[in-house]
This record gives structure tokens, sequence and C-alpha cells, in this order.
């Protein structure tokens, strides 16, 4: 259950005039993540180490598994024949040779293609012409993966086990999806801890109660994790823009005759302060264990949107007992602007700096780890 005021707590600080949030008996975020299993603060690798290798691939994920990140995160969607795999596009034209292999189909939703057809497509090449600076040749060939094989990796270092961080991504194209995955994270003994010598130690994330966190920006998708894995803790992603925060300016991008869409994103706010409230208050009554903002990045680009990390924001959020992981950030100037501001986990791509940037870096540099790993 998330941290909330007993009576005897609000007595009593209402008897110290304390206000409602600062009661003294109040377990506070850190005590919270604790509860449910969750590293305070938590590092979640954004489709992997996704600034070192091809996203969503087998060595982003190896790569944040052994660097230490407390989470894989993954966005899930389910292919033609049913089997769930991580992609975070709708189409498969950015991040694979699509265009080469089903020249008639690249612009078909990567769901109109069986799992075995993905399987043909070449999701590491992408990226070597993309960064050259971080590409290598191991990387071209690389392989769509299902959920099963991300498990697979999530399992495979017997020192350190990352848990899953699973968001169901355009939940509305896949009806029963939350449904499947509860099958398939119970097949594979994912929605209970396992028993381990290594459970107490920090390094078993992917071991104890907070081994997977399930994340939607859907409202709908939220109430049907719910339903489906209640005891599993759940994050609202929040952002400001249609289906989520509504906005204070209805002036679209476009319309905004700006060029740069991240300094669009930064003007964005919500409508007022009640309406991002009411999103909060309503991730907690779906039973979430915490919010997921986006943030306006230093140095913009196609990852920095509104602003949702202010301290009164996640102030807010603390004093109805839940968490904030917010997205996705990659430089140490803005992990300390949003540590300062409150957050209790960051998603990032760039999971060896905030290792470092939290004190706890990893023993092999990422070249070393990538190198281990055969890439
Ligand atoms: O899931 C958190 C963050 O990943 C949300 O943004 O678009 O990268 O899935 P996106
Ligand atoms: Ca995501």
């Amino acid at each position: 259950m998330p941290a909330t005021f007993t009576k005897s707590a609000l007595l009593l600080s209402l008897l110290l005039g304390l206000g409602h949030a600062q009661a003294a008996s109040e377990p506070g975020p850190s005590a919270l993540a604790t509860r449910l299993g969750i590293p305070h603060p938590a590092v979640i690798a954004h489709r992997g180490a996704s600034f070192d290798a091809p996203e969503s691939t087998a060595a982003a994920y190896r790569t944040a598994r052994d660097l230490g990140a407390d989470y894989l995160e993954l966005d899930l969607q389910r292919s033609k024949d049913g089997v769930l795999f991580a992609l975070h596009d709708n189409n498969l034209q950015r991040t694979t040779d699509v265009a080469s292999k089903f020249p008639e189909r690249k612009d078909s939703p990567a769901n109109a293609f069986t799992m075995a057809e993905l399987k043909t497509l070449d999701a590491g090449s992408w990226f070597n012409a993309a960064y050259p600076d971080r590409a290598r040749p191991a990387f071209a060939g690389l392989k769509i993966l299902t959920l099963d094989e991300i498990i697979d990796i999530a399992e495979g270092n017997s020192l350190h086990k990352p848990g899953l961080y699973i968001e169901t991504k355009e939940p509305k194209q896949f009806p029963g999806i939350e449904h499947d995955l509860k099958e398939k994270l119970q097949d594979r003994g994912w929605l209970s801890p396992t028993a381990s010598k290594l459970e107490k130690s920090e390094l078993a994330v992917g071991q104890g109660k907070g081994k997977v966190i399930l994340q939607t920006f859907e409202k709908s998708s939220l109430e049907l994790l719910q339903k489906e894995m209640p005891k599993v803790p759940k994050i609202l992603l929040l952002w400001v823009g249609e289906g989520s925060i509504e906005p204070k300016s209805k002036v679209t991008f476009a319309e905004s005759g700006e060029q740069d869409k991240a300094a669009y994103y930064a003007r964005q706010q919500p409508k007022d302060k009640a309406e991002f409230q009411q999103w909060v208050d309503y991730a907690k009554a779906q039973g979430a264990i915490g919010t997921g903002p986006s943030a306006a990045l230093t140095q913009g680009g196609d990852q920095s949107y509104s602003d949702l990390v202010q301290p009164w924001m996640n102030q807010y959020t603390h004093d109805q007992g839940l968490l904030v992981h917010v997205y996705t950030i990659d430089d140490a100037v803005d992990y300390r602007k949003v540590m300062d501001a409150g957050v209790d986990g960051i998603f990032t791509n760039r999971a060896s700096e905030l290792l470092k940037f939290y004190k706890r870096p990893a023993a092999a540099s990422v070249a070393q780890v990538l190198q281990n790993n055969g890439y």
C-alpha cells in the first residue's frame, strides 16, 4: 500500500502545526521505494544502454545489465501471430532495414508482421550509420527481441539481476496485451519474488518484489494492468499533450511556427495546478505507486519535453505517497537538476553515466562490457 497518513499521524501533525506534508511518522519516498523493493534512486536503462548500442537489442540490454542498471526498460508490442516483443516506434522504418526487406510494407505498423518476419530484419545497422563514433561491426544484423529473450538476458548474469520496467506501448492497438503480459510473466516466474541469498543485496532487484514495474501513458491500460496484476508496481507516465495533461496553450507545434520541437515542448505547461494534480490523483486512485513525468533537457533534442518535475510537482506527488521516475535524461547537469527537484529515479539512455553520478560506478567500462559480450 502506498505511504499515506494514518489518522494518528495526521492528528499529530495538526497538533504540532506541521501542515499535512511534514508529519514526522510519514514514510518518505526512500522508505516507500525500499518497502516496494525498488532501488532509490533507481537507474532505469531506457531501451537498454541505448546510447552505446542499438536500442532494444541484445547488445543494449546485455550492456545495461552488466553495467549494473537496476531496470531494463522496454516498450511492449505484439506481433501479428501473437508474440510479445520490444520496439519503441509504431513502424519499423527508423530502426530496421524493413524498406529493403519488405519495400511494399515499409510503412505498415510493426504489429502487421509475424515474429518470423520481424526476425529477418536487421535492427542494428541503422545505429552504425547514425552514430559512426559509436558504431561496431557486431551491431550489424542484431535482431528485434521477444519479451522471452529479454527475460533471458535479465536472468543471464549470475552477479547482477536487473528488473524489468515494461511499458504497454500504444495499448489500444493491442487489445488484451495486459492479459498476455500477465500470462508471460507468470509462466516465467516473474510475478513473485525469487528466494535467493542475494535477495537482501541491492544487486537483487530482479529477484525481489520490485522486479517488475509496469508503465503506461494510457489510463485504460493502467486500469487493465491493475486488474490483471494488482500486486505489481505500476507507474502512470505523464506528459503535456493529447491523451495526457491538458496544456495551458492549445497552439500546436505546427501552428507555433517554432523550428525546434524541444523548445516548443519546453514552453508547454499544464493548464493549471489542478490539472497536474488530478493526473497524480488519478494514478493513485488506480493503484499506481508513482508517476513517470517528462523533463525538459538542457541540450534539447528529440527526448526533451515539458518540465513536469518542478519541485512543487514532485512534492505534491510525494505528498500523495507516490514515487517519481522521470524520463529520459543523459547529462550530468540534468541528473543534478532533477535530483535536486526531488525525483526518485531516472530513465536514461546512458546507464553508465547515471551509475557514476549516483556514485555506483560500473566495475568495467562500456567498451569492456560490450567486448565481453562479443560486440
Ligand atoms: O517509458 C518512459 C519513456 O520511455 C517514455 O517515452 O517514448 O521513450 O517510450 P518513450
Ligand atoms: Ca518507454
